[in-house]
């Protein structure tokens, strides 16, 4: 006769570790979408967007992995009446609702913006943008908020009912932590660590692992493009998808142009690497011709000047010396020009343009990689590029060695444009 085994006495390992690794990243994230209203400079909201996107996802990810386990390994037997255990059954589904639907209506808000900026979680990983309607973007918006302040109602009710079991001295507190951790500090700890990690989201640090996808430029029209991009719902006179800029029709693209001039808000990046640690800077003086057309990529092309002097590290006698002879040399070679004729389509809305870089009086080929969303008369393309230093001979002298300063340069872009009058 074959027996079924008896439950176990505590949670799998890999559970456990899951539910408390969960219950940290969603104390961090709730209290991180709290802080994404904050009036903040640009640069810094872009920041906490990319922060709550990725946490968010990662915990989309977890929760998944740990529904898989939930539902393949046997777990400590139910405790209570059949009342409690109705009450538990439908707590912990709520939680498993939160934990992948609240992820899914953030993807669903984000993909669904009016202007949609490409997210790269955790600086790294594109994340696609879901195939939706417009219309979904309001719903998705109430869902998220719903769920999102279920939340902490739900954790406290969760805590009082492991308290209540604690005074009722059954097994049930002890199980969810390692074995020899007893229940007591178990708790302890655990409401300690959720603290932290709901202050750290609340008012603590967001580092700048996304330097690839930086936006910070000071100016109202950055914000409100950072703002309008993961935020904003089409105005109600474009209630069309959002795709329908780029699917319109052959007679209707005819008659738009393909010029468009750079908006404010637009940014040219660059950061290179000084004794292993990031030096990220920008240049306010630049100007590009972009031509572009939806329907002939290979037929755009790109010409930007950029003024020299105008590179801004946050380190005064660091852009001094950038001026000098041994590096820029601006009284020689004030300006570096990019062109390129012909872009090329690689699929996903992104385009790399291979063109020609002349800075320092020195002509190198350079590839720019780029994510365009083109939204009727405006576009946001977002890239970047690769350059070596040396190989336009910035950095002279004891500068040449690159054990101070890599020869690695990575150069970041954000441009807000606008379609010129045909
Ligand atoms: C955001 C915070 C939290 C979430 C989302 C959460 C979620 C869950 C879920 C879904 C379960 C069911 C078991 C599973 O499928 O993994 C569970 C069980 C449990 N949780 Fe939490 N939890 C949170 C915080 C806490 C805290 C702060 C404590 C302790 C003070 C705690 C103690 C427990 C205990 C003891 C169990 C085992 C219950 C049983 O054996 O039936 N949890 N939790
Ligand atoms: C379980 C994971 C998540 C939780 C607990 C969470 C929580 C929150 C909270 C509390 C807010 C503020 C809502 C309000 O008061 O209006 C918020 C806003 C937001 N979240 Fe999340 N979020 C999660 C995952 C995500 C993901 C994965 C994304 C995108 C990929 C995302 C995108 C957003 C956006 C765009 C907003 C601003 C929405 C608006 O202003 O209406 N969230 N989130």
């Amino acid at each position: 006769m074959s027996e079924i085994p008896a439950p176990p006495a505590r949670y799998h390992s890999a559970a456990i570790a899951l539910h408390w690794l969960v219950a940290l990243l969603l104390a961090y994230q709730f209290a991180l979408g709290l802080r994404l209203e904050d009036k903040v400079a640009p640069a810094q909201m872009f920041l906490n967007y990319q922060q709550h996107k990725s946490v968010g996802i990662a915990i989309l990810v977890l929760s998944l992995a740990r529904l898989a386990l939930r539902l393949t390994r046997s777990r400590p037997a139910e405790v209570g009446s059949g009342l409690e255990k109705l009450a538990a059954t439908w707590a912990h589904r709520a939680f498993y609702a939160i934990m992948i639907l609240g992820p899914l209506s953030g993807w669903a808000i984000v993909s669904t913006a009016k202007v949609k900026l490409p997210t790269l979680l955790f600086g790294a990983i594109p994340l696609p943008h879901l195939p939706l309607g417009i219309g979904a973007h309001e719903p998705a918006e109430l869902a998220h908020a719903v769920l999102g302040w279920v939340l902490p109602a739900l954790v406290l009710l969760h805590v009082a009912a492991v308290f209540w079991h604690l005074r009722q001295r059954d097994p049930v507190p002890g199980r969810m932590f390692p074995a020899g951790l007893k229940a007591g500090p178990g708790i302890g700890a655990g409401l300690t660590s959720l603290a932290i990690a709901t202050w750290l989201g609340l008012a603590g640090p967001i580092p700048n692992l996304w330097a690839q996808a930086t936006v910070p430029t000071a100016t109202p029209a950055a914000a409100d493009i950072v703002a309008a991009v993961e935020t904003e719902a089409a105005a109600p006179a474009d209630t069309e998808a959002p795709q329908a800029a780029d699917t319109a029709l052959p007679t209707e693209e005819a008659a738009l142009s393909c010029d468009w001039s750079v908006a404010s808000g637009s940014r040219l990046g660059f950061t290179a690497s000084y004794a292993g640690e990031p030096i990220n800077g920008s240049f306010r003086d630049w100007t590009a011709q972009i031509k572009f057309c939806e329907d002939e990529p290979a037929a755009g092309s790109i010409n930007a000047s950029v003024g020299l002097a105008s590179a801004d590290t946050a380190d005064s006698s660091r852009d001094e010396n950038l001026k000098g002879t041994q590096f820029f040399d601006i009284a020689s070679f004030p300006r570096a020009r990019f062109t390129a004729k012909g872009f090329k389509s690689l699929g996903g809305g992104r385009y790399a343009a291979d063109g020609t870089l002349s800075l320092r009086g020195r002509n190198r080929p350079v590839r720019l990689t780029f994510a365009l969303k083109v939204n009727g008369d405006k576009a946001t393309a977002q890239g970047s590029a690769r350059i070596n230093r040396l190989a336009f001979g910035v950095g002279t002298d004891e500068w040449a060695a690159t054990d101070q300063i890599a020869d690695a340069v990575a150069i970041n872009f954000t441009i807000a444009a606008r379609r010129k009058a045909p």
